[in-house]
């Protein structure tokens, strides 16, 4: 099994992956932490305990990073996961309550309870590892990995051209995560647009859910009109579930491994920048960042039964 601190802004497509690490048997879920992205930072917490709660599992929330780093927050269009990030429709009322610890006390925390064995599937703005880092810098020989959803090398931006929404909203977090040198593996736009979660899988997924299935197909039913938009497409991009098939299910992916950076400011910001390794640029910072695998390649529909089935 796979022990997990799950990093999250839940988000629509944060509630479907959230509503996995709660039920699939190979993975161990140690407890969530949140950050502010598609939502402000109480309400994803608020979201993540209620995600919880409606599975009937009790599993800690710790509260996380309310604003980037450095640039100020771009708060999220309220039209692609709703003002209350579950797409707007009525919810119960929350039970539960977060822990005192912060996010990154958490993390700092977890890890060392049980060095080499917790994996980090962040799948939000990256402030609260970037913070965890901070707090322990031996953090990257402790981890057995970390899973980003997030960044696109081949595929463009979801923000703009070139950048996607995790990277985009804190560059500067995201700089120091993905270039710490701990195990990593970036899960971007390249494989998450090749994924479609139709409506006919979200149908199934409703029936075999409880009552978080009609939290997830009723913000799945807001969601998929942004795609329609977006994309022009019938269905949507299940992103940070696709960092939990990784975990579990890494056969459907093709990783290539490499230096990996990301900008900061300027035209570039939030991009992205991928250079495959054994390449030997001239200018040598490109070959002296710490290696990583990117996703390039995936089995979409196989990754989508498997999101399917496990739900
Ligand atoms: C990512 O941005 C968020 O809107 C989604 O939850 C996902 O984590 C996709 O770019
Ligand atoms: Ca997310």
């Amino acid at each position: 099994t796979h022990p997990i601190i799950f990093d999250t802004d839940p988000g629509v497509d944060d509630a479907q992956a959230i509503a996995i690490a709660l039920a699939h048997p190979e993975i161990e879920l140690l407890g969530m932490t949140t950050t502010y992205g598609n939502v402000d930072v109480s309400t994803a917490t608020h979201n993540a305990l209620l995600l919880a709660q409606l599975a009937d599992k009790s599993i800690p929330v710790a509260q996380g990073a309310a604003a980037p780093l450095v640039k100020p927050r771009h708060p999220a269009p309220a039209h692609i996961h709703g003002a209350n990030g579950l797409g707007d429709i009525e919810l119960p009322s929350l039970q539960g309550q977060a822990e005192s610890r912060s996010a990154a006390q958490f993390i700092v925390d977890t890890v060392n309870a049980r060095p080499g064995e917790v994996s980090l599937v962040a799948v939000g703005p990256l402030g609260n590892l970037a913070a965890a880092l901070q707090l322990d810098p031996m953090l990257v020989d402790k981890v057995k990995q970390v899973v980003v959803m997030g960044g696109s090398i081949r595929e463009g931006g979801n923000v703009t051209p070139v950048a996607e929404a995790n990277i985009f909203n804190d560059p500067h977090a995201a700089a120091r995560v993905l270039t710490a040198g701990w195990p990593l593996v970036m899960v971007g736009l390249d494989v998450t647009h090749r994924c479609v979660l139709s409506p006919s899988h979200m149908a199934r997924i409703e029936a075999g859910q409880g009552k978080l299935g009609k939290v997830l197909a009723g913000s799945y039913a807001f969601y998929r009109d942004f795609y329609q938009e977006m994309l022009g497409i019938d269905g949507c991009c299940p992103h940070d579930s696709c960092a939990l098939a990784w975990l579990v299910r890494p056969e459907l992916f093709t990783t290539h491994r490499g230096h990996l950076n990301v900008a900061t400011e300027g035209e570039a910001e939030g991009q992205t920048i991928f250079a495959p390794e054994n390449r030997g640029y001239i200018e040598p910072r490109w070959s002296q960042t710490p290696l990583a695998d990117v996703c390039l390649g995936v089995d979409g529909a196989a990754v989508v039964e498997w999101i399917t089935e496990t739900l």
